[in-house]
C-alpha cells in the first residue's frame, strides 16, 4: 500500500516515470530519483548522452561524502555496486554480500575451521566497501575490528600485561577468513592440556620465543641451573604453554594466568610472586614452590 502511494506520487510528479515504470516497482528508491535531470541532461529530442564512469563518479560524489580508496577507480564506479535509481535491497545495493564482493574477489577453498562471519558472507562486518586507511580496508585498526564481537579477549588486552603481538594485530596468530589449524591459528600449536613434547607442537610460540631461550639458562623460570620450563613442558605428558600463559594478556607478570583451566568445569588459582626477592609459584597443583637463581 505504502509503495503504491509513493509510486503514484512519483508518477504524478515525474513525467519521465510514465514510461520508465520499472523503477517504481522496486521497494527501495533513491531519494533523488524523481528529478531525472539531476543526472540526465536532455540534448535534443529524448537524447541522453551516455554517462562516462568519470561523470558518474563525480555526480555521486557531489552529494555523498564517502571514502574512495576501494575499489580502484579504473576497476569500478559507484554503480558497480549501487543502482542509481532503485533496488530490491537496502542502500540501493545491486546484490547481497558476499556475491557483491566475490564478483572480483574469488573465495579461497573452504578451510577446515571456518570463522562464522566469513562463512556467513558478512564481509562488511570487518571491511569497509569504500576503503579505509586501516589495512586491508578494515573498519577500524585490526584489534578493534575484532573486538566488536570478541569483547572478552579485548578485555584481556586491557589488563596490566598485554601480549605485544596481540595489541599489534590479531592476524599475527589468527586467520580471519578461516584456517586449517584449530582456533583459527595460522600455524601449528597444540591446544591440549597435556601434550607429548615436540618443538613442532609449539611452533607458533617458539617461532618468536626461541627454544634456546625458553628452555635455556637465560630463562627466568629456573631453579638454580635447572630450567623449569623443561621440567614442565619437555616430557611425554608435558604441560602446554597455554596452561600457564594466556596469549592475549593477563593481570600477572609474564603473561601468567590467574586461573588454570582444568577440563571444562574446573579452574584452579595460580598465584605468582615473580617480582619478589624470592620468587614463588603457588598453583593448587602443588605447594608454593620457590624458584629463581
Ligand atoms: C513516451 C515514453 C517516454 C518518456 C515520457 C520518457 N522516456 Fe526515456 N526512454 C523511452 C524509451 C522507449 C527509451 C528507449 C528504451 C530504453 O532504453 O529503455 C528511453 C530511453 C531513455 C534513456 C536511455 C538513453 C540511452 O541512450 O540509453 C534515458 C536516460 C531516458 N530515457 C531518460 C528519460 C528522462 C530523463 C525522461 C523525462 C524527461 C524520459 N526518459 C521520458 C521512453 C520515454
Ligand atoms: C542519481 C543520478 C540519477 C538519477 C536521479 C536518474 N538516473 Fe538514470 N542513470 C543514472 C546513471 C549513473 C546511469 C547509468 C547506469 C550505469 O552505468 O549502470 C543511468 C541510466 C539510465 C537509463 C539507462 C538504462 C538503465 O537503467 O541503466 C535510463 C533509461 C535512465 N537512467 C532513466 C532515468 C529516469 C527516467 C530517471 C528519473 C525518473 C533517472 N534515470 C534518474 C543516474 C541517474
Ligand atoms: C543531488 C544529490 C544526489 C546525487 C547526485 C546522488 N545522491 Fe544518493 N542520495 C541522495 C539523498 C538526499 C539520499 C537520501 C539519504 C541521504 O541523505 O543520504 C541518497 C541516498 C543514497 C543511498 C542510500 C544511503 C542511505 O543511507 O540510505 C545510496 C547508496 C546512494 N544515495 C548512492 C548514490 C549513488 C551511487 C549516486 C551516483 C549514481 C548518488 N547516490 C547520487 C542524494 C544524491
Ligand atoms: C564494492 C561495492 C561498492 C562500491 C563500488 C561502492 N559502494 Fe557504496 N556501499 C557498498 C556497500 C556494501 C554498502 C553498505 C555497507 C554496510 O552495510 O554498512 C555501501 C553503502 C553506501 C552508502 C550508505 C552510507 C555509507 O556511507 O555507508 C552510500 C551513501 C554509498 N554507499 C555511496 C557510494 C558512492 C557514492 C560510491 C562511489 C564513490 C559507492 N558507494 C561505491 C558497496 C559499494
Ligand atoms: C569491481 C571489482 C571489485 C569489487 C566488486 C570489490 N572489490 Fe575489493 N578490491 C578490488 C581491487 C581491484 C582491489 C585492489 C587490488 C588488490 O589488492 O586485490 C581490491 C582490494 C580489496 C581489499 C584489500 C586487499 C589488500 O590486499 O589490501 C579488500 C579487503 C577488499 N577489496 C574487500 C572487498 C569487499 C569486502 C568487497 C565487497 C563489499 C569488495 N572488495 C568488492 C576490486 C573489487
Ligand atoms: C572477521 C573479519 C573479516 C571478515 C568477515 C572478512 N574479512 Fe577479509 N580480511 C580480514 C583481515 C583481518 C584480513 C587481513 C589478513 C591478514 O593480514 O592476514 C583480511 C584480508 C582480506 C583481503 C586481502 C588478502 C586476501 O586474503 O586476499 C581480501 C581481498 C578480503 N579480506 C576480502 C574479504 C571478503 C570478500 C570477505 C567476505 C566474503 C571478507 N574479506 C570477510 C578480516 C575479515
Ligand atoms: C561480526 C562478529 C565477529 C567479528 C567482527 C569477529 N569475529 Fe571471531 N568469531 C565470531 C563468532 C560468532 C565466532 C564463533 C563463536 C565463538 O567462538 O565465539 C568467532 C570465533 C572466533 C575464534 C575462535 C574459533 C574457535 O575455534 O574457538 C577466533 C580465534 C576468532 N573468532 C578470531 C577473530 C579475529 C582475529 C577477528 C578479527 C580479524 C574476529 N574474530 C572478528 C564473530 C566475530
Ligand atoms: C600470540 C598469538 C595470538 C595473538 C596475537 C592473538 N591470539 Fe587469540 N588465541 C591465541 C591462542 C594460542 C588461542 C588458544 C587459547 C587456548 O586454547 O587457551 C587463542 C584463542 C582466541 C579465541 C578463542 C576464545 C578464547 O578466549 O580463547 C579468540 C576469540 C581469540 N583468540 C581472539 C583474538 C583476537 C581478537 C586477537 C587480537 C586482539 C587475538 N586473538 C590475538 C593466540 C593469539
Ligand atoms: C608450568 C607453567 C609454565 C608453562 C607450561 C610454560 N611457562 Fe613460560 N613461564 C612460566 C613462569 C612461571 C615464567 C616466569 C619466570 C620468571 O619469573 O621470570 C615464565 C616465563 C616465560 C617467558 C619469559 C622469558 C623467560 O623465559 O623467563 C616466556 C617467553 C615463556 N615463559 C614462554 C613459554 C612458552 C613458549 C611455553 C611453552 C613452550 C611456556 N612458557 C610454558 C611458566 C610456564
Ligand atoms: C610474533 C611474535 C610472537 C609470537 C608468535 C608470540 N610471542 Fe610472546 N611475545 C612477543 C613479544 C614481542 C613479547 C614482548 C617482548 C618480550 O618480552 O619478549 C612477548 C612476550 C611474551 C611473554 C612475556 C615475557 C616476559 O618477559 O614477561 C610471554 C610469557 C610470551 N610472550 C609467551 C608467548 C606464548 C606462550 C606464545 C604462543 C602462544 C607467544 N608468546 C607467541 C612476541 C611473540
Amino acid at each position: 500500500m505504502q509503495w503504491l502511494l509513493i509510486g503514484l506520487l512519483l508518477q504524478a510528479t515525474s513525467p519521465c516515470l510514465k514510461c520508465h515504470k520499472d523503477f517504481q516497482k522496486l521497494p527501495v528508491k533513491h531519494e533523488v530519483l524523481e528529478d531525472c535531470t539531476t543526472c540526465h541532461e536532455e540534448q535534443g529530442d529524448h537524447t541522453f548522452p551516455t554517462l562516462t564512469p568519470e561523470a558518474i563518479r563525480n555526480l555521486c560524489l557531489d552529494c555523498h561524502d564517502v571514502a574512495t580508496q576501494h575499489p580502484p577507480k579504473e576497476k569500478a564506479v559507484c554503480t558497480t555496486c549501487h543502482d542509481p535509481h532503485a533496488s530490491r535491497l537496502r542502500l540501493l545495493l545491486k546484490g547481497p554480500e558476499p556475491d557483491l564482493c566475490q564478483k572480483c574477489h574469488s573465495p579461497a577453498p573452504p578451510p577446515v575451521f571456518s570463522h562464522v562471519p566469513y562463512e556467513k558472507g558478512t564481509c562488511t562486518a570487518c571491511h569497509t566497501p569504500h576503503g579505509s586507511s586501516h589495512k586491508p580496508h578494515l573498519v577500524a585498526p585490526e584489534p578493534e575490528t575484532c573486538a566488536t564481537c570478541h569483547k572478552a579477549v579485548a578485555e584481556r588486552l586491557r589488563q596490566s600485561y598485554p601480549h605485544p603481538p596481540a595489541e599489534d594485530a590479531c592476524s599475527t596468530c589468527h586467520v580471519a577468513h578461516g584456517s586449517d589449524f584449530p582456533v583459527l591459528l595460522n600455524n601449528q600449536l597444540s591446544t591440549q592440556f597435556y601434550e607429548r613434547y615436540t618443538p613442532l607442537r609449539y611452533f607458533l610460540c617458539l617461532d618468536c620465543h626461541a627454544a634456546e631461550d625458553v628452555f635455556g639458562p637465560e630463562s627466568g623460570f629456573v631453579r638454580g641451573d635447572r630450567n623449569l620450563h623443561s621440567v614442565h613442558v619437555r616430557r611425554p605428558r608435558g604441560h602446554n604453554c597455554l596452561v600457564c600463559h594466556d596469549p592475549h594478556g593477563t593481570e600477572q607478570v609474564h603473561l601468567l594466568r590467574s586461573w588454570i583451566r582444568y577440563g571444562p568445569r574446573w579452574a584452579i588459582p595460580l598465584r605468582i610472586q615473580a617480582q619478589a626477592k624470592r620468587k614463588a609459584c603457588q598453583p593448587a597443583c602443588h605447594q608454593a614452590e620457590e624458584y629463581g637463581r
